[in-house]
């Protein structure tokens, strides 16, 4: 999703605005501008594509402008060329913008009857003339800001800048996050603390309907649109600089997936404790014998974690588990009972549109809300009931890994504190399932070592039209996983199926040419896969079938490829099966030469519905 910058700094600002873009480009996004002031006057200036192009563009001039805004875009209204690009201006100023302006098409209306010619096919455009409309009325900025924000419907941030005004920006907030930053005589605005790391960790968030007037020295923030001030706590920033670095991996999607072991232990550890093979019992947290029912709302990868989750719930809890995508359930307007039921948010970014719409609509009915969350100082952690972290540190590649598998890590120990204190687990049963997660790391080094056999397995994809990927099971969710991952790192259609599904359509689509890539462990639905397998075989499908050492010796069908991982206990495979799909869809886009940490049209944190 497009990313903010704004600073007003002591020193030349260029350089701080590039180092933060390049801090926000794992967001994603496809074109990137600047503005700042030459000489007391605003200059901007934009590229299509990647910042690189904006860095050509800029090492023609030597600007010394100290306050400056910036943006990375992402597409919604216009496409990505450089017309298009943020700032958009005006003679009076230059805003960026991240979000909808959903009612734009009824302001350009009527600013164009008074005369406004607009350059662009963005929404964000009308903010541009409704501001200096007001301000060529004679309003001061502050006013002309009160009179213009409450006129915006939608999710937005906005940073704007002000001809003859060096020492002022004015940001806004109604939706998509800002944060504030505190310098030594210095201050930043940004779409998010990464942004911010390298110049102060002295951070506030601006929360929904504020907005703010910055100069070098103090930020006034006012609430609710409106003129009365309003105090945001600050606080330090955990999100420190260094770790978003690459290291000496050319990716950092790469270097995500090779942290798996690490971080997936952290994020249980935090849930169990592998001295006593207890699960660890959480201050604050859900009774979970007053829980009959769980409704999980998620988007992506989130989702396909929190379609793991249900086996587990259902099977070592005894919970009824609802799951939707979080852009359906937020429309349905789904009955729900205030009594025993949990809502459950699961959410790397903690940003996503759709979930925090989800969350909030829950918390209106007065349903008990917990997340299940990476990013600690995100909205949806600041406003839930209830937080269950993720723990995975900073993830920067915009495909999820670490997070995916840490928020399994972190939803496999909640169905067993669920379990425990629903009385479903026996102490038993609690230690051997502790026990097993802790081998998780051990087993997920185990699988990452399986590399050069996987990267042969991309090989044989490349050419490839379109890949299915077949699982039973908690295998299910990671064939959907597998799939999403190709086709986001990739480019190559690929879809996830449950293996039983098959002969109910996309058997149609087998031939001699088709990959059909089955996740399936020795498990209990093990021999059905190899029924489905067969099926597979029988038209001739090209099949990788991705298992343990007793599934390749139990397998009757003639394969492409097998990889066989570890044997591994049940509740951790869809762990462990994850990092093969993981490196299959990561060699192929490396074979494939595509832009790995960026793919092309996709945003890491997702706030636009
Ligand atoms: C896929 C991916 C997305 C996200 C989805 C939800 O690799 O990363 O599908 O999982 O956009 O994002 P969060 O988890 O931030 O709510």
């Amino acid at each position: 999703m497009c990313g903010i910058i704004g600073i007003l700094a002591k020193r030349p600002v260029v350089p701080l605005l590039m180092d933060a873009l390049k801090r926000l480009e794992y967001r994603g996004y496809d074109s990137a501008g600047i503005a700042t002031f030459e000489k007391g006057h605003l200059v901007r200036f934009r590229a299509e594509g990647k910042l690189v192009h904006l860095e050509e563009k800029l090492n023609n001039y030597s600007l010394d402008g100290k306050t400056g805004i910036g943006h990375t875009r992402w597409a919604t209204h216009g496409a990505p060329i450089e017309r298009n690009a943020h700032p958009h201006m005006s003679k009076q100023l230059a805003v960026v913008h991240n979000g909808i302006i959903e009612n734009f098409a009824e302001l350009r209306a009527e600013l164009k009857k008074k005369g406004y010619v607009f350059n662009t096919d963005t929404d964000t455009e009308v903010v541009v003339h409704l501001v200096t409309d007001a301000l060529v009325k004679g309003k001061t900025l502050i006013e002309a800001m009160q009179d213009s924000l409450p006129r915006l419907q939608g999710a937005f941030a906005l940073a704007l800048i002000f001809e003859g005004q060096e020492d002022l920006l004015i940001a806004a907030r109604q939706g998509p996050p800002l944060v504030i930053g505190y310098g030594k005589g210095e201050m930043y605005i940004g779409s998010d603390a990464i942004a911010l790391a390298p110049f102060t960790d002295r951070i506030s968030y601006l929360e929904d309907g504020d907005w703010a007037v910055l100069t070098h020295k103090s930020a006034t923030i006012y609430y609710s649109m409106g003129s009365k001030q309003v105090k945001r706590e600050q606080t330090k920033s955990s999100r420190s600089a260094f770790l978003v670095s690459k290291g000496d991996h050319r990716y950092f999607m790469y270097k995500e997936i090779l942290e798996q072991p690490e971080v997936v232990f952290h994020t249980l550890a935090h849930y169990l404790d592998f001295a006593s093979g207890k699960v660890r019992l959480q201050k604050d947290s859900i009774d979970w014998s007053s829980v009959s029912c769980l409704v999980f709302a998620c988007c992506g990868t989130a989702y396909y974690s929190t379609l793991v989750a249900k086996y587990w719930f259902e099977n070592l809890a005894g919970l009824s588990v609802s799951n939707d995508v979080a852009s359906e359930f937020r429309y349905r307007d789904p009955p729900l009972s205030v009594y025993q039921t949990l809502a459950l948010f699961v959410s790397q970014s903690g940003e996503t549109a759709d979930t925090l719409a989800c969350l909030r609509y829950c918390k209106r009915k007065g349903v008990q809300s917990g997340v299940v969350v990476n990013v600690s100082e995100s909205t949806m952690a600041r406003e839930a009931n209830i937080v269950f972290p993720i723990l995975a540190g900073p993830e920067i590649g915009v495909a999820s890994t670490k997070a995916f598998t840490s928020q399994l890590a972190a939803l496999a120990s909640l169905a067993l504190m669920a379990g425990k204190a629903r009385g479903t687990i026996s102490k038993k049963q609690e230690r051997s399932f502790v026990m097993a997660l802790a081998e998780t790391p051990r087993y997920i080094n185990q699988a990452l070592k399986l590399e050069p056999s996987i990267e042969a397995v991309s090989r044989e994809l490349i050419a490839a039209k379109s890949v299915l990927y077949l699982g039973r099971g908690t295998s299910y969710p990671i064939a959907l996983e597998g799939a999403l991952k190709l086709k986001e790192l990739s480019y190559l259609h690929a879809e996830g199926y449950a293996a039983g599904e098959l002969k109910h359509g996309p058997i149609a689509l087998i031939d001699e040419t088709m990959p059909v890539i089955v996740v399936a462990p020795y498990d209990r639905w093990f021999e059905k896969t190899v029924s489905n397998t067969q099926e597979v075989a029988a038209r001739g499908g090209r099949i990788i079938f991705i298992t343990d050492k007793k599934g390749a010796a139990a397998i009757s069908v003639k394969t492409l490829a097998t990889i066989v991982i570890s044997e591994v206990p049940e509740i951790i495979a869809p762990i462990v099966y994850t990092i093969c799909v993981q490196l299959i869809a990561y060699h192929t886009a490396v074979l494939l030469g595509t832009d790995v940490d960026q793919p092309r049209n996709l945003a890491k944190s997702v706030t636009v519905e």
